[in-house]
């Protein structure tokens, strides 16, 4: 039996739906803690580990913002930006457009400027010596009022040159995308593309809010679509790519399980579906981990996980250049494994 899973392993790919924050791993978290003198809530790494047992959306934000207060310096956050890459590289992740999360953090007194110059620093680090290329996503809390991610934005201006878009997310249910119209209106003006998070825990209608009114250009997440049949004919006649996580839609009980998981009937739809890891340290797994769960509980084939890879880096933010000669070695490679089955 051919093996699916080091197919998907093996192929190049871009990972589209990644949370900075949610990458510390608890050995990174007890380091910092002991960097900054700071006593965490757990008495060591194995009790933290046990904590990541989540009953839906919310009750993961909780602990994961508390986890992020020992990110403090741009050390900090170019450790653990540089541990990621390291990890990716390791998964064939040759394209990563990565969330960071400003407002958890320019709340408890760290400057804009250590959080972009960190993550900033080891991104070119990655590019250089991985040969990870990036972009660097700005992402607005939307359980804070619309003037809170106003106020953000004017924080970032000095730094917009390393900003490549912007995005939304945290806790869904109530913090509908209208609420952040005129925000996302201010960032179109400035040239950023957007994305947000729509139906993951929020209704369908949601996903049509950061289309029609965000103008969002993908979706994060989008599982929720299955629910609206106007919507899935939407989503695949416009070619909008949902950036899937599907270790996290199970951790955070958005399914029982993952062979209750939509993504291979969307694919079968014709969506532009892509597989990402969302908070790898807190939902088992990096990428190819989320690729290996997938193809055993749904029984992808070879073309599904070429055409997951494809539209990885179909959906990305490359440009033409590179994008093509990612998408010739994801072919490459897919023709060297069928060769060898
Ligand atoms: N922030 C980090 N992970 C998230 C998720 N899965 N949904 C919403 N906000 C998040
Ligand atoms: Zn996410």
């Amino acid at each position: 039996m051919p093996d699916i899973a080091a197919l998907a392993c093996a192929l190049p790919k871009a990972e589209l739906h990644l949370h900075i924050e949610g990458t510390l791993e608890p050995e990174l978290a007890f380091e910092l803690a002991r960097r900054h003198g700071v006593t965490l809530p757990w008495r060591d790494v194995d009790a933290l580990r046990a904590a990541y047992d989540f009953s839906d959306l919310q009750s993961f934000l909780d602990l994961y913002y508390a986890g992020a207060d020992v990110l403090r310096t741009r050390d900090d956050f170019r450790d653990l930006t540089w541990a990621y890459l390291q990890r990716a590289r390791a998964d064939n992740v040759r394209h990563a457009e990565i969330f960071f999360d400003p407002q958890t953090h320019t709340a408890r007194g760290v400057p804009m400027v250590e959080i972009i110059e960190g993550i900033h620093g080891a991104l070119l680090r990655g590019e250089r010596e991985l040969g990870i290329s990036f972009r660097l996503i700005l992402s607005f809390l939307r359980h804070l009022p619309e003037s809170d991610a106003l106020a953000t934005l004017e924080q970032a201006r000095p730094f917009l040159d390393r900003i490549h878009g912007v995005g939304l997310d945290s806790s869904e249910r109530g913090h509908p995308p209208s609420k952040f119209r005129q925000v996302f209106a201010q960032c179109r003006e400035l040239g950023l593309p957007v994305v947000a998070h729509a139906g993951e825990e929020g209704p369908p209608s949601y996903i049509e809010e950061a289309l029609d009114l965000l103008q969002a250009r993908r979706i994060d997440h989008g599982v929720r679509a299955v629910e609206s049949e106007v919507l899935l004919d939407r989503l695949a006649r416009e070619q909008i790519p949902l950036t899937v996580c599907p270790l996290s839609n199970v951790r955070l009980k958005v399914y029982a399980g993952l062979e209750q998981h939509p993504l291979r009937d969307l694919l079968a739809r014709g969506l532009k579906v892509t597989i990402n890891s969302d908070d790898p340290a807190y939902f088992g797994g990096y990428v190819n981990a989320n690729f290996v769960a997938c193809v055993r509980a749904l029984d992808l084939g070879a073309d599904e996980v070429t055409r997951l890879a494809r539209n990885s880096v179909e959906a990305s933010w490359l440009d033409a250049g590179r994008r093509g000669a990612l998408l010739d070695e994801i072919d490459a490679v897919a023709q060297d494994w069928r060769t060898a089955a």
